[in-house]
């Protein structure tokens, strides 16, 4: 059985994976640094040089690459995973996984980006919080269609990586 956690930018999937592979002594696998790996390049680069389009086929090759090889592993997704190309029907088909949306606020997501954007080709060039705020209202109301098809929803704020990884 794998865990797939997704949630936009921010809502913490990286370090609540790391700690709940390591409390139900699983693997942990974070799809973006699977990416990296496979295409000796940071997200950053692919973004600059190959594109998004190109981002998106890869990530989703990649996500059915995962799937059919890893088991017993906590996958963490990139934010935009579940919204691109078949890859909802990937995860919610799959038998073997369960899928958990984190769910945080608009506000702590914004609070939590404005400091860590840089790494994130989506939002790096938003220098004024009011636009990085405005974006990710409108991103987070178009995606929250596919986060919310998963199987539970847990939500992060005001919670520690512990309280999240208890729950
Ligand atoms: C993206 C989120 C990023 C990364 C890429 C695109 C998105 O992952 O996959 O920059 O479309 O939301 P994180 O959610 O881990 O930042």
């Amino acid at each position: 059985m794998n865990i797939i956690l997704l949630g936009y930018m921010g809502c913490g999937k990286s370090s609540i994976g790391r700690d709940l592979a390591s409390k139900l002594k699983m693997e942990c696998l974070d799809l973006d640094d699977y990416i990296e790996a496979q295409e000796k390049k940071s997200i950053n680069q692919i973004f600059e040089e190959k594109g998004e389009i190109y981002f998106r086929k890869k990530e989703n090759e990649y996500l059915k690459e995962v799937l059919e090889t890893y088991s017993n592993t906590i996958i963490s997704l990139g934010g935009g995973t579940p919204c691109f190309a078949g890859n909802l029907e990937l995860i919610k088909d799959n038998k073997d996984a369960k899928s958990v949306y984190l769910k945080t606020s608009l506000q702590e997501l914004v609070d939590r980006l404005f400091v860590e954007k840089d790494k994130r080709p989506l939002i790096s060039h938003l220098n004024l919080e009011e636009d990085l705020k405005d974006f990710i209202r409108k991103h987070l109301f178009e995606r929250s269609f596919y986060y919310n098809q998963a199987e539970y929803v847990i939500s992060t704020d005001d919670k520690t990586v512990k309280e999240v990884v208890a729950e």
